[in-house]
């Protein structure tokens, strides 16, 4: 039970990116690689000493490996407490919802969100602070700082931990709290909605829904919820069971990779409404019939109808968006007459205007739409937010996506990535498009003019941190985008992506094919970066 100092070497690669540490799986396996990093937290983070902290992830491979290496070094570290979702498990929100509802000084969530699992897939960890959101950049810097120069870890010579036993253990000088990680969670979702009207919903005549699992951490969550608690029949969540290395499958909630959910959902026998989830829960797509609706026009969506739902039923006092997310939700803002706000990429930046009770709703175009209930994204919250609207308002999804256009018009919107392009050829693509921006203003391009072009640089209103260099727009007379972005999340390569909108409010022409509206503003975005010039790539690999 000795605390042991292990003497170790930096390794230069442990920046934080977009959320957290992600690397492949045999990155993490090396010797010291977990420790350095982990140590690197707790020094950043300073005084420890009696802290309670949670620790859970979403069930990938290497999951509870990594736990038992992190409590021995909590306890060596002085924490007083940890609080350990059974098997290891937490996904992202929960661990959110954990860390208020204990009172924890911050929690310790392992993850690669929706990134493929197993041997040879990906892994991740990531601190997230005392109002349960993902660390700020000051931290994450600080951590990244001291993986530069340490030199040694602190840890515990002792047995594991057993983590598939409810109740209470001790590891050193430190409590162990193994907890139920669905039942916090699934409490909180009731008091936010109306489940009694849910669960009517969900047992009328003709109403049929499909939530996928994606083999990941939010089947339990699902069924629990869903199928217990709401009366949804048994086999309403399908891929339900999480696997360590998820099916072999990408759990990333889109059109592309849900795609038994799609085919379904897209059938002649479709479903009136279907979900699905990420590897680590925060995640969202929604479906009705036939009908895809698209993150950007969910937030919108869920802000427009807030005040049929409990929680929400007293107003709004803004929403925020991440900057590439479509500018629908600013519209809702405008006309409830509340704050709206441009983050940067990443739930990091919402974490202030939260807290600071400037926003109640967020959202990014990539499949994450979340509020004040916590402060991560929160895959499930949007399924049930959708499903209380549909009890109260008894309509289509497609109806209500249409009735929403018609009163706010349409942000048409995609985004093309390119993945796995040589990071120095993107840097440069990057750095040469930058240089090029000064002169856009004022310009033709696809029939519209320039209104701006730059760098996107953010100040937190709350702290006034100052954020840069956080993707590069280009903006129209009439409203419509391009910008550009490398991705914060990748482990190979780089990824570029790039965001296209354009807003439509005549009546006559909301029903048009997504890709052939923007064609235009696509074949300019490629000749304005020379994408295909430089990176040989004739499409995109996926399209959202
Ligand atoms: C991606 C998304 C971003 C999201 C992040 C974590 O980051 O684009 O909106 O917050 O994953 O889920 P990126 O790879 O673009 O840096
Ligand atoms: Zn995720």
């Amino acid at each position: 039970m000795a605390i042991v100092s292990i003497e170790t070497n930096p390794f230069s690669d442990q920046r934080p990116g977009t959320s957290g540490l992600r690397k492949k799986v045999t990155v993490f396996q090396q010797q010291n690689y977990l420790e350095n990093f982990v140590q690197s937290m707790f020094n950043a983070l300073g005084n420890i000493q009696g802290n309670t902290l949670i620790v859970g992830g979403d069930g990938r491979f290497y999951n509870t490996e990594a736990i038992q290496t992190i409590l021995k070094m909590a306890a060596a570290n002085g924490y007083s407490r940890a609080i350990v979702g059974k098997d290891g498990l937490l996904s992202t929100p929960a661990a959110s919802c954990v860390i208020r509802k204990y009172h924890a000084s911050g929690g310790i969530i392992l993850s690669a969100s929706h990134n493929p699992a197993g041997p040879t897939g990906d892994f991740g960890i990531k601190y997230n602070v005392s109002n349960g959101g993902p660390a700020p950049e000051s931290i994450t810097e600080a951590i990244f700082d001291y993986t530069k120069i340490i030199k040694h870890y602190k840890t515990l010579d002792d047995t594991d931990v057993e983590l598939c036993t409810i109740g209470q253990q001790s590891l050193g000088q430190m409590t162990v709290d193994i907890i139920d990680p669905i039942s916090d969670y699934a409490d909180l979702m009731a008091e936010l909605f109306d489940f009694s009207a849910i669960r009517t919903l969900l047992a009328s005549n003709g109403f049929k829904m499909r939530f996928d699992g994606m083999h990941a951490i939010t089947g339990p969550y699902a069924k629990e919820i869903l199928e217990k608690r709401l009366g949804a029949p048994v086999g309403t969540v399908i891929n339900g069971i999480p696997l360590p290395d998820f099916g072999n499958g990408h759990p990333d909630p889109n059109l592309t990779y849900a795609k038994e959910l799609v085919d379904e959902m897209f059938s002649d026998n479709a479903p009136v409404f279907g979900a699905a989830s990420d590897g680590d829960g925060d995640r969202n797509m929604i479906l009705g019939a036939n009908t895809f609706v698209t993150p950007s026009d969910s937030l919108a969506i869920l802000a427009a109808n807030a005040h049929l739902v409990p929680a929400y039923n007293k107003g709004l006092t803004g929403i925020a968006r991440s900057m590439p997310t479509s500018q629908a939700a600013d519209r809702v803002a405008e006309k409830l007459g509340i704050e709206s706000h441009e983050t940067p990429t990443g739930w990091k930046f919402f974490g202030n205007l939260l807290d600071a009770g400037s926003v109640t709703l967020c959202g990014e175009e990539s499949f994450g739409t979340g509020s004040n209930h916590i402060r991560e994204k929160d895959g499930l919250w949007a399924v049930l937010f959708w499903l209380n609207i549909l009890a109260v308002r008894k309509q289509s999804v497609t109806d209500i996506v249409e009735q929403h256009w018609y009163q706010f018009g349409r942000n048409y919107y995609t985004r093309h990535d390119y993945e796995g392009i040589a990071s120095d050829s993107a840097v440069q693509l990057m750095t040469d498009l930058e240089a090029k921006l000064a002169s856009f203003p004022g310009k033709a391009l696809a029939n519209r003019t320039v209104s701006y072009a730059d760098n996107f640089s953010y100040t937190d209103p709350v702290d006034n941190c100052v954020s840069s260099n956080q993707g590069l727009r280009i903006g129209f007379d009439d409203g419509a985008r391009i910008i550009y972005r490398l991705s914060g999340t990748g482990t190979e390569g780089a990824t570029l992506r790039v965001y296209i909108e354009s807003y439509q409010a005549d009546s006559t022409l909301l029903h048009l094919e997504t890709q052939s509206v923007l064609q235009d503003l696509i074949h300019l975005a490629d000749e304005l970066a020379e994408i295909t010039l430089r990176t040989g790539r004739t499409e995109p690999t996926v399209i959202t």
